[in-house]
């Protein structure tokens, strides 16, 4: 029978123990299970599964699922954002690009752009965002701000009209 792998933690000191015990905080983990974090529906054809919250930067990261050929409106951003595609295929009215699974893309303040998937089977990209996403309909007017406590009022809603608990990992 072989003998199971085992695995040492380097000590690492630490001049501030004490402190980081009394206010540090841990990072987090959130499974890929539904309990964890369900997907909220976002429109008729898109879903968000949102994974961290973190009010204190405004920043938020989470998986969006675009279900079929379809589009997220032109928005602007006001912070940055970091993206890789996990299924399907994904690109930008503005840009000529085609992210697939493992293609990494970056999105930066003061930028406007218009999400595309005319994959058969839509996409899935995790994204990590920072500020707020300004959405603009077809005269130019803004419709809509998303910021943090935008992307929490869509998780909690979901949650409490569906009885579902909501899990405070995802605040951090
Ligand atoms: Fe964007």
């Amino acid at each position: 029978m072989t003998q199971p792998m085992k695995f040492d933690r380097n000590p690492v000191p630490e001049p501030y123990a004490k402190t980081i015990e009394r206010f540090g905080v841990e990072g987090g983990f959130i499974s890929a299970s539904e309990k964890d974090s369900p997907w909220v529906p976002f429109g008729d054809n898109a879903a968000i599964r949102h994974l961290t919250f973190d009010v204190r930067t405004n920043s938020y990261c989470n998986i969006l699922w675009v279900k079929s050929p379809g589009i997220i409106g032109t928005h602007k951003h006001q912070g940055a954002v970091s993206a890789m595609c996990l299924e399907g295929s994904v690109y930008y009215l503005e840009h000529d690009w085609v992210a697939r699974p493992g293609d990494f893309f970056t999105e930066a303040p003061g930028t406007a752009h218009t999400l595309v998937s005319d994959d058969p089977n839509g996409m899935k990209a995790i994204f990590w965002m920072q500020g707020a996403s300004e959405f603009y309909n077809e005269k130019g007017e803004l419709d809509q701000t998303l910021n943090v406590f935008w992307f929490i009022e869509h998780y909690v809603t979901y949650c409490e009209e569906n009885n579902l608990p909501i899990n405070q990992n995802l605040f951090i």
